[in-house]
């Protein structure tokens, strides 16, 4: 029989909350709070998710996000999110929040913060999922924004696992952020960045090497590199790798020329994740199914699941009993 892959327990490790927003809450919430969109209705914003390269999605992800103004509102969004994750097996998650784009168009930080915390608190309650909040920064916004915003995540440290680096990649190198990484780490946060998603391996490597990051987060173009490969696998930095998200940001061509399954054959810890689910076809389990179609076996599928444990930042013993409910699920 083949596997359950929709409900075969997993970890998340790459999930931007506000990628979560479906077009219905998108309109929802503009209609609530009074917010014009340029789409008349929910086919319009839906035929609008054709993109051409990472930019052009950016563009329409804070445009959209730009509806979420209460506290209510960072609730629900981020509430509907642990619903679906809840369907699909996820049973820790690590979701990133971009605060510098709530900021910057005039939301207050507790407002923001109120509201995604007490949902991902109700998940643990509710659903019994685990994980917590990582804080993203803009790499495309100045770096003394960065350091001010690094201020905001540091006077509430509690509510966040570590920090991370998205949206535009080129032509902002990881380097521009290393001395921030390293005083984050010296705080004790866990550090990850985006790197290697439309940028190069060399992006890859200076994540490594000036950040000192602990995930890289898509790393696909390591590919490119056998000599990063090696050093990936030999220092087990996991990479968080989102299918359905290469293809429809055309950095893969297609799911047959994804390289997830090159890069765990050649010892890598590769996890699989849904990055911007609402907005490239599906949520995680239905970038596990769509690895199935490009030649993925359960068994890998398995494999998969227990890297994106691994590659947690949960506790051990939290791991120790996600790596049995996998066992006990795949059998
Ligand atoms: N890449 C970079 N930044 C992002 C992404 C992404 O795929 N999604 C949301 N912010
Ligand atoms: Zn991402």
């Amino acid at each position: 029989m083949t596997l359950d892959l929709i409900r075969l327990p997993k970890a998340e490790l790459h999930l931007h909350i506000e990628g979560t927003l479906e077009p219905e809450t998108v309109l929802e919430l503009a209609d609530t709070n009074g917010v014009r969109l340029p789409f008349a209705d929910e086919d319009a914003l839906r035929a609008a998710y054709d993109f051409a390269n990472l930019q052009e999605f950016l563009d329409l992800y804070y445009a959209a996000m730009a509806t979420v103004v209460t506290a209510d509102d960072f609730y629900t969004m981020t509430a509907r999110y642990y619903e679906r994750a809840a369907a699909q097996g996820v049973r820790h998650a690590e979701i990133f929040l971009d605060p510098q784009a709530h900021l910057s168009r005039g939301v207050r930080w507790e407002v923001m913060m109120d509201g995604v915390a007490a949902a991902v608190a109700d998940a643990e309650r509710r659903h019994g999922i685990t994980g917590g909040i990582i804080a993203c920064i803009l790499r495309d916004r100045p770096v003394a924004e960065a350091l001010a915003t690094y201020e905001s995540i540091r006077a509430d440290r509690d509510r966040f696992l570590g920090i991370g680096l998205d949206s535009a990649e080129l032509p902002y190198p990881p380097e521009l952020f290393a001395d921030l990484w390293q005083q984050a780490k010296r705080d004790g946060f866990k550090v990850v960045a985006h790197a290697g998603e439309e940028g190069p391996a060399a992006y890859i490597w200076t994540a490594l090497d000036a950040l000192g990051v602990d995930r890289v987060d898509h790393g696909i173009r390591a590919v490119d590199d056998p000599a990063l490969v090696g050093v990936l696998a030999e220092r087990r930095v996991p990479l968080t790798v989102c299918p359905l998200s290469n293809v429809a940001l055309k950095t893969v061509p297609d799911l047959g020329h994804h390289p997830l399954l090159t890069l765990l054959e050649q010892d890598v810890v590769v996890t699989v994740n849904s990055d911007d689910p609402a907005y490239f076809g599906g949520y995680v389990g239905e970038n596990y199914l769509a690895m199935r179609v490009a030649g993925m076996t359960d068994a890998q599928a398995v494999r998969l699941a227990h890297h994106s444990v691994d590659a947690s930042f949960a506790d051990a013993d939290r791991k120790a009993a996600l790596h049995a409910e996998i066992d006990a699920f795949a059998g």
